[in-house]
């Protein structure tokens, strides 16, 4: 079935069923995605994001005990009773943020099959319209915003878009990598592969976890047979849609993106996503500033 390009982008798809193994013991009990990143979890940018970008309804797809990051995005009548008792404003608005951003929706993954075997988790909530797809453990600097113009590139041309960034040749291996040409101002993706050894890769783009997706994509995972890992891989459909012809959905372009982003799902970069994000903070920015440069000064870190 073709999808009219023009047709708004509504809907956020956010896989959140992984494990969070590279940060034991602390998400032994709790989700990986309800990390504090300043004062809101990790997930809590992530879907600000998305309602920034007009994607105000928004699919988790979780796994068993992730019931802490589900409580998150409702209601808790207890603690605003408190807080209103006390008259604690504030407190009270940052209570209610989460509850009221985007209407919530969640479906379980089951087994950990992949993330294309979690996005195809949606195919029934999504319909046959396009949708993003936000991975929780990447975040994006609220100060740079890409989806927007993925959205747009989208309505423009149909198809689907990636997000690319540019990293050193020794770290292609963690991403799915995109071979890419420039078309009319903007980059066409012509073959994507998982996780590539930095000596099979045909360039330094990668994929971070932003995605504009046809819903024809569903066809396709449908077919996807495990790649790498074992497991249904997004970016193996993804290379087949930058193969099939448009009038079908097919057609991948990218977004180059410049801005910052970080992954909280290691540790060395979600400390760097703390940091920054506390020192353009008005409260926090100034007092961290100081105690920072003393320290590296006094102390060279130590
Ligand atoms: C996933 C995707 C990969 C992409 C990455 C971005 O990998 O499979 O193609 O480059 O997200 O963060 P993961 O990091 O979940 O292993």
């Amino acid at each position: 079935m073709q999808v009219a390009k023009s047709m708004r982008v509504t809907k956020a798809v956010v896989p959140v069923a992984g494990l969070g193994t590279r940060f034991l013991p602390a998400t032994k009990a709790i989700p990986k995605e309800m990390l504090p990143v300043v004062d809101r979890p990790a997930i809590q940018y992530v879907v600000e994001e998305a309602v920034a970008a007009g994607l105000d309804d928004v699919l988790f797809v979780t796994g068993r005990h992730k019931t802490p990051l589900e409580d998150h995005f409702d209601r808790n009548v207890e603690l605003e009773q408190a807080l209103s008792s006390k008259g604690d404003d504030e407190k009270l608005a940052a209570v209610r943020a989460s509850d009221g951003l985007a209407r919530v929706h969640y479906v379980r993954q089951g087994a950990p099959r992949g993330l294309g075997h979690a996005v195809l988790m949606a195919q029934q909530h999504v319909g046959h319209e396009a949708f993003a797809v936000l991975l929780g453990d990447d975040l994006i600097d609220p100060r740079d915003q890409v989806l927007e113009e993925m959205i747009a590139l989208r309505q423009e041309h149909g198809g689907s878009v990636v997000c690319l960034m540019e990293v050193p040749a020794e770290q292609i291996s963690l991403y799915g990598c995109a071979a890419a040409t420039v078309v009319d101002g903007h980059v066409r993706v012509t073959d994507l592969i998982e996780k590539p050894p930095v000596d099979q890769a045909p360039s330094n783009l990668a994929v971070i976890g932003r995605y504009v997706l046809d819903p024809v994509v569903f066809d396709v995972l449908e077919r996807t047979q495990p790649g790498r890992g074992g497991e249904i891989q997004l970016t193996d459909a993804l290379r087949e849609l930058a193969q099939m012809p448009a009038e079908i959905g097919g057609g991948v372009r990218g977004v180059v993106f410049r801005g910052r982003r970080y992954d909280t799902g290691d540790r060395l970069s979600y400390l760097q996503a703390v940091i920054q994000l506390a020192l353009e903070r008005d409260d926090l920015g100034p007092p961290l500033k100081q105690w920072l440069m003393s320290r590296l000064v006094d102390g060279e870190g130590k």
